[in-house]
């Protein structure tokens, strides 16, 4: 069922209906779509003198699997080296969760990572946040399928900016899970603003949060670089979802992908060249781009462990611990709070 934006932040659910076996998952709908607003931030960020936009627009339905594909890739360690660590820790993770919790995965995408610490975790309910509605939509009916006696609701949000869980999203004590170094495409500061309102949102409950450390840079570039070029058409769909949203006229045969490590700020940094001087034009304005100039798409920012500890602490959250694995390329964190 649909709970409409306009909406206001605590009414009342509707009653849940539940046939065993035919469960389906609640969905609330806070992405509130206004064109207008979306168009003139990523119109700002194109006229900037160092032209971006934000890595939450890589993610279309496109765009979200091809990042589903990005995890399969030889060269990216992330997500198979935190499987590993789940794998192996599971159960002593399990061990810091309050009894009874929700389980809030940000970001849930596939929702693949939490449903496998399901029988580990056995959490009273499951609630999944992404951005991409209708892959997130996709992912949570066929979830709940699987798990009929789970309650589920699906809330569709952009929590980049502020992290604002609906009321219903989990009345007694939350554990957030926030896996695959997604706080990676935040900066420091941002991160702990970011970690700062997870912590309010989990009192009583923790946060479970996949943090990717730093390593050589010839690994950290091949990850983000791929052989078979999966980031490259991650990076490049960014465009074809601007043109829809914007009204833009960017020409992919014009634009080329460029993922670098910038070490001085612990960051990888995802780009769209320009191979050519072209214009970009959209309905009101239009962008000269020399032959070499960038857009910048997307940081991804790689922790030393103790500082991402400390982090943490910084926060507001009162005890930290880490699970590795064996190269020290990932890290688990359960913070309590
Ligand atoms: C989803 C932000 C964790 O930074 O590794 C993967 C996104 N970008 N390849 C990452 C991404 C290019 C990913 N995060």
């Amino acid at each position: 069922m649909l709970i409409s934006t306009a909406s206001s932040l605590s009414a009342a659910p509707p009653p849940v209906e539940r046939v065993s076996g035919l469960a389906q998952p609640d969905f609330i709908e806070l992405h509130h779509e206004n064109p207008g607003a979306v168009r003139a931030e990523l119109v700002a960020g194109l006229l900037a003198p160092q032209a971006f936009t934000s890595p939450k627009y890589l993610y279309d339905g496109l765009g979200s699997r091809l990042f589903e594909a990005i995890t399969e890739l030889p060269e990216y360690y992330p997500t198979r080296t935190e499987a590993g660590i789940f794998k192996a820790h599971a159960d002593a993770m399990a061990q810091r969760l309050p009894a009874g919790a929700t389980l809030v995965d940000l970001g849930a995408g596939n929702c693949a990572k939490a449903a496998g610490l399901f029988a580990a975790f056995n959490p009273a309910r499951y609630v999944a946040v992404d951005i991409s509605t209708g892959f997130l939509r996709r992912s949570l009916g066929a979830l709940q399928a699987q798990y009929p006696q789970l309650p589920m609701l699906g809330v569709c949000m952009d929590f980049s900016s502020s992290l604002s869980l609906p009321p219903d999203a989990g009345a007694g004590r939350r554990v957030l899970f926030y896996p695959g170094s997604s706080i990676g495409n935040f900066t420091p500061d941002e991160a702990l603003v970011f970690l700062r309102q997870a912590r309010a949102a989990c009192e009583g409950g923790g946060l479970l949060i996949g943090v990717d450390l730093l390593k050589e840079r010839a690994l950290l570039e091949a990850a983000y670089d791929d052989a078979l070029g999966v980031t490259a058409a991650f990076n490049r769909n960014l465009l074809l979802h601007l043109n829809r949203l914007a009204g833009s006229d960017f020409s992919l045969p014009d634009w080329r992908h460029v993922a670098f490590f910038n070490e001085a700020a612990s960051r990888i940094e995802m780009h769209l060249e320009a191979v050519r001087a072209v214009v970009v034009g959209w309905p009101g304005g239009e962008r000269h781009f020399a032959a070499g100039e960038r857009i910048h798409t997307e940081n991804s920012y790689k922790w030393h462990q103790r500082d991402f500890a400390r982090l943490l602490l910084d926060a507001g959250f009162s005890s930290t611990q880490a699970w590795t694995d064996d190269r020290g390329w990932f890290a688990v964190f359960w913070a309590g709070a």
